[in-house]
């Protein structure tokens, strides 16, 4: 039986990831970390154990292990890229510091460790099409220096203490539960609660700028599925390129009008996130993902629209 403590659970990954978990492992098996001010809420605080664990607090982290013997940890504490650059400092003491301490609890108690990579852990000298897994990894942006610095360190943990560190490269998350904040691939978010509440949709993002997204079942199966996979078959572990779908915002514009005629949008150019899409894949090869552990996406930008556009005129109208 596993016992997970999830550091960031109040977060847009983790609000979902936990409840998920809780429904596998058994909810009182699966405890919520989160940061004062960020406190869960409704079915998250209700459905089992919660703990304040500040991922830049060593000894939080190792108290919430010990006291509820976690074996699993889900790393998914992280400022998004566009807000990392606002904020380099506080970016690097998360995303690095934050994981050092992780690492460090997960080496004298024995936990395996899942974090996050992510497609901006690629820089403009990536090959843009079909990034493979093994390929140049010189971002630009803090966010994506401390996605390869903690791929380099979570590789380092399992090969020199045996830690089982284990992640995937994700996609731009796309959901209707917790909005994301402070990212890049976040207008693919914004423009369905735009088309739901009927409004014309502020891009961000030029038209022509691909870039890689998932629809949040598809991360959250990857999470989870990384985790219980057979390691002897792995040739990797950070991190995996995992891949669904590949578009612009023309693309999903008009995915969208096929379902919300009459949708509009406009481009308000936003220099940091263009330049930060930029820098960034068009799409990734997720062979190894495929080969490895046997990674499948189910959602398409079709599959995907329907389904967001009626949970959230469920949440909205
Ligand atoms: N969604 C993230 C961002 O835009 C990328 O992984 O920052």
């Amino acid at each position: 039986m596993k016992k997970v403590l999830i550091i960031g659970a109040t977060g847009q990954i983790g609000s979902e990831l936990t409840m998920k978990l809780r429904g596998i492992y058994g909810s009182s098996n699966i405890v919520a970390g989160y940061i004062p001010g960020a406190e869960p809420k409704g079915e998250l605080k209700e459905s089992g154990p919660s703990e304040i664990v500040d991922i830049t607090n060593a000894e939080q982290i190792a108290a919430a292990v010990e006291k509820y013997d976690i074996d699993t940890i889900y790393n998914l504490a992280a400022l998004l890229s566009a807000v990392a650059e606002v904020k380099p400092q506080l970016a690097w003491k998360i995303g690095v510091g934050g994981l050092y301490n992780t690492l460090e609890v997960a080496r004298e108690k024995n936990c395996a460790v899942f974090t996050p990579s992510s497609i901006g852990s690629f820089g403009p000298d990536t090959p843009h099409d079909h990034t493979p897994q093994d390929t140049i990894q010189r971002p630009q942006t803090i966010y994506g220096v401390t996605k390869v610095t903690g791929e380099m360190l979570s590789d380092y943990y399992a090969r020199r203490f045996g830690v089982d560190t284990r992640s995937v490269r994700f996609p731009g998350l796309i959901s209707y539960v917790a909005p994301p904040g402070g990212g890049t691939t976040d207008y693919a978010v914004d423009i369905y609660y735009s088309a739901v509440k009927g409004e014309t949709f502020k891009c961000p993002i030029k038209a022509g700028t691909f870039m890689d997204m998932m629809y949040m079942p598809d991360a959250l199966r990857a999470a989870i599925e990384i985790m219980e996979a057979d390691i002897t078959k792995f040739k990797h572990r950070n991190s995996f390129n995992i891949a669904s779908m590949s578009f612009d915002p023309e693309i999903i514009y008009n995915k969208i009008c096929e379902y919300v005629p009459g949708f509009k949008m406009e481009y308000v150019h936003d220099p940091l996130r263009q330049a930060i899409a930029d820098s960034w894949p068009d799409s990734l090869d997720d062979t190894c993902a495929r080969e490895e552990w046997g990674w499948k996406p189910e959602y398409d930008l079709d599959a995907m629209t329907q389904d967001m556009l009626k949970h959230l005129r469920a949440k909205l109208l």
